[in-house]
């Protein structure tokens, strides 16, 4: 099926197809207002994604549509799950858009459909997070770590964590909720270090203003073993690709050597948990990557768990490998 045909079949075809992925989401229950809708393929939907939270939808495509192509696929979201609005969200794969990806274009500030909503809170398992629908392609949560934060909350006893690329600090969040006395949150922008402090706050947290470091990584963990700074828990979610100052990273290419930096400031029988959201990475090539590093830099461990996307909000084709892959490891 195409999303691109405004004919009459095309539209009742895609309309079933959204309410078979909403009836597949039914045991997702009140306590969260945050979860994907449509995963693509996953939902017989290839091209479009939708994230919903609380009553706004948040449709990311992955396909170029016509004007005329979008309006009608808005049309039938909008008819069939009956949001307050709809915010779009335009992702070509393809560099031949090159010369329309202004950020206007990309994540428009306004909604495509329905009302406008500068701000919201929607719930993850109880957890509460600030959500932007518009101005940007992040909204501010990265909804298919949902278990992973939600498996951090319960397993974590480790009283201080190195959350390295925090983004809106949903893991500083709840590892604080843990019990965590002191979780450094480390990012370039200061701007989602900002948002994940009124994270903190919706949570009744205090952010204490010396745990929010806006930095590089690369930089940031020389400093930090310079000075003698040790954490119970190590948080690392790198992006696929990072170039900066102080490094070129690839998370295919350059995952072992992360480890290997990093782990030094993880404290004996520390928890590390590693993230890695890159299709062309498998799980087994990332496994042995973490292993590398490990065994370069003289330390043992033992798996505790593998973690990863929902597969009911982030359901994929039988013969794909979920591209979030995540493991907990206890580090010797
Ligand atoms: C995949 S997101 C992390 C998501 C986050 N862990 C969460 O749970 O929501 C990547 C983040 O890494 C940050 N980042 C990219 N390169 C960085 C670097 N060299 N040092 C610090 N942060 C970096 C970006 O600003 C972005 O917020």
């Amino acid at each position: 099926m195409s999303l691109i045909s405004s004919a009459t079949r095309e539209a009742e075809l895609l309309s079933q197809r959204l309410l078979e992925a909403q009836r597949n989401r039914a045991g997702i229950d009140s306590s969260t207002t945050a979860f994907r809708v449509v995963n693509g393929a996953g939902d017989n939907l290839e091209g479009l994604t939708i994230d919903a939270f609380e009553d706004v939808l948040v449709a990311s495509l992955y396909v170029d549509l016509s004007q005329a192509q979008e309006n009608a696929l808005l049309e039938v979201i909008a008819q069939t799950l009956e949001p307050r609005s709809i915010y779009l969200k335009r992702r070509p794969r393809e560099a031949r858009v090159a010369a329309t990806t202004e950020r206007d274009f990309l994540a428009p500030d306004a909604p495509a459909w329905g009302e406008q909503v500068d701000s919201l809170v929607a719930l993850e398992n109880g957890v509460r997070y600030l959500i932007q629908p518009g101005g940007d392609l992040s909204v501010g949560l990265f909804l298919d770590m949902r278990d992973t934060r939600h498996w951090l909350r319960f397993n974590n006893s480790n009283r201080t964590v190195l959350n390295c690329f925090a983004y809106t600090c949903g893991f500083g969040v709840t590892a604080t909720l843990a019990g965590s006395d002191r979780a450094v949150n480390l990012d370039l922008s200061k701007r989602v270090l900002e948002w994940g402090a009124d994270n903190y706050r919706q949570n009744k947290l205090i952010p204490k203003q010396f745990d929010f470091i806006s930095g590089d990584v690369f930089d940031w963990v020389t400093r930090l073993k310079r000075r003698g700074d040790t954490f119970g828990t190590l948080i690392l979610d790198p992006p696929s690709f990072a170039t900066s100052k102080f490094a070129r990273f690839s998370a295919v290419s350059n995952y072992d050597e992360l480890i290997e930096n990093v782990i030094p400031l993880l404290e004996p029988d520390g928890l590390l948990l590693a993230c890695c959201n890159h299709h062309k990475l498998e799980r087994r090539f990332f496994m042995a990557a973490i292993k590398r590093g490990l065994e370069r830099a003289g330390r043992g461990y033992n798996l505790i768990a593998s973690l990863g996307q929902s597969p009911i909000d982030f359901p994929v084709p039988d013969a794909l490998e979920p591209p979030l892959k995540v493991f907990a490891l206890e580090i010797a």
